[in-house]
């Protein structure tokens, strides 16, 4: 069968690439399919297996329409392989090869640069599961509960495309790094996981919210850089990919509203004014303003550092080769291969956090993590919103790129959220005041009180505007099947 639209889901694996004539990858996919399951069972949400989940699954990749919902136990969800539709005529718009048509094979000369780049993005699919793996337990509501287990499946099924792509284009040692991407394990002292983002914890649902807006974001500017590869294949796979990533965001953003909106309510209930009166705020069993712009800055900074060096020889050596491009690289008026052109990158000179013009050909990441700084203020505003509506007087503010940073130029500086440099001793005595410390880690799992009841939320969330597929407040999102 061709690539279609439509998914074909008679063999194991759902896919509208094809797969039934294609029994080299087919046979593949079914030999890893059961190191899948394996890794889900025992790495995936802890509990909750026999449950019913109302999911969505992917039945066509037609932008209307592509989704079914319908109550699965997530070992049976459909994990499929589905790519974005082949664009007739499509070129390699960007770098050295650029107006030559788009490769339907892998270039020998960079087979390593992409197989590199899917092993890095499919090593964070499967990281983020197993992050996220206990929260199920805690679930402020129903509600949540699914829409976690959703982002979850929905990342196994990144994984899978990434292995699709491992297993179709590179043959032996596709397959080893297939094999591997089931190894590795978020947090692990031998084997972890690939970016240091993913082997943090996510230990409560206010981090969870934020690591969905913050870090599932960076996952939307590399999908939409890999978008553009001249690898057709790659940026089809992408393509399809950053739909489901829209929900994530939206998981992030939503909840992070939510939330604040439940602690401006019960403050004005109680005539607390002042949102730095934080034992007052957390007698109501609500998260003060100010914990949340930790975990903010907590989550902001650890996502920046995805972004690698903000100058790199290798993000450089991606743009030339064609196989990986600036966010939104089509709407961009310049010559796309960026002969002489230069861009300012924020650097540490002699101490002193300045702006300086590099050639924009190793400046991509800077350009890439400035596109996605804007992209979280544009979400941070709608949260201001909600607190500017209740009169409360406290601003949510994105802390400055050279705060607590572990990679490129800040790394080894201490600075202020506003951007002060700052020495150890200094940093030491006042961290607390701009990351989450120890104690408001407690307080805020103290909160984290399961909310199983239909139509019920947890003291410290206000319910959703509206359900997902439209479902009624009292709609049951999970049935807890407990064994
Ligand atoms: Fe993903
Ligand atoms: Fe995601």
């Amino acid at each position: 069968m061709p690539e279609t639209t439509h998914v074909d889901y008679s063999t194991k694996i759902p896919n509208n690439v094809g797969l039934m004539d294609d029994q080299r990858v087919l046979k593949a996919l079914e030999q890893w399919h059961p190191g899948y399951i394996d890794w889900w069972m025992t790495m995936g949400p802890d509990g909750f297996q026999t449950s019913d989940v109302y999911l969505r699954t992917a039945i066509s990749i037609d932008p209307k329409g592509w989704a079914k919902f319908d109550y699965v136990k997530m070992p049976e969800y459909r994990w499929g392989i589905l790519l974005a539709p082949r664009a007739e005529g499509r070129e390699v718009n960007f770098g050295a090869h650029k107006g030559e048509p788009a490769w339907q094979e892998v270039p020998g000369e960079y087979r390593a640069m992409l197989r590199r780049l899917i092993v890095v993005q499919g090593d964070t699919e499967p990281a983020s599961v197993e992050q996220q793996r206990y929260l199920g337990k805690t679930a402020p509501s129903l509600y949540d509960m699914r829409n976690l287990f959703q982002v979850n499946v929905e990342e196994g099924r990144h994984l899978w495309a990434m292995v699709y792509l491992l297993h179709k284009y590179f043959g032996k040692d596709g397959r080893e790094e297939a094999d591997q991407l089931l190894q590795r394990r978020s947090g692990d002292a031998d084997k972890p996981r690939m970016l240091g983002a993913f082997n943090e914890e996510t230990p409560d649902w206010l981090s969870f919210f934020m690591f969905t807006y913050f870090t599932d974001r960076d996952g939307k500017m590399q999908l939409e850089s890999l978008a553009q590869s001249g690898f057709d294949p790659l940026s089809r796979t992408c393509r399809f990919m950053l739909t489901e990533e829209a929900h994530h965001m939206f998981v992030g953003e939503t909840g992070v509203t939510r939330a604040v909106e439940r602690t401006c309510q019960a403050m004005q209930e109680a005539g607390i004014e002042d949102p730095y009166d934080i034992p007052a705020v957390r007698k109501l069993g609500v998260i003060d303003l100010p914990t949340m712009q930790k975990k903010a800055n907590l989550h902001f900074s650890l996502s920046l550092d995805l972004f690698g060096n903000e100058v790199s020889t290798n993000a450089a050596n991606y743009y030339n080769a064609g196989v990986k491009g600036r966010f939104q690289e089509t709407r961009i008026e310049d010559d796309h291969q960026l002969t002489g052109a230069t861009y300012p990158v924020s650097k540490l000179v002699d101490g002193q956090i300045k702006m300086v013009e590099e050639p924009a050909l190793t400046a991509i990441n800077m350009r890439l993590r400035d596109d996605y700084v804007a992209d979280c203020a544009k979400g941070m505003e709608r949260w201001n919103k909600a607190i500017e509506k209740s009169g409360v007087a406290f601003r949510f503010k994105l802390p400055h790129v050279a705060f607590h940073r572990h990679i490129g130029e800040f790394q080894n500086i201490k600075a202020t959220p506003d951007g002060e440099a700052l020495g150890d001793a200094e940093w030491a005595k006042q961290k607390d005041q701009w990351l989450p410390s120890k104690a408001d880690g407690d307080f805020i799992q103290s909160l984290m009180q399961p909310c199983w009841e239909p139509g019920r939320f947890a003291s410290w969330i206000t319910p959703p505007k509206v359900g997902i597929d439209n479902k009624g407040g009292d709609f049951e999102y999970v049935k807890i099947h407990r064994a």
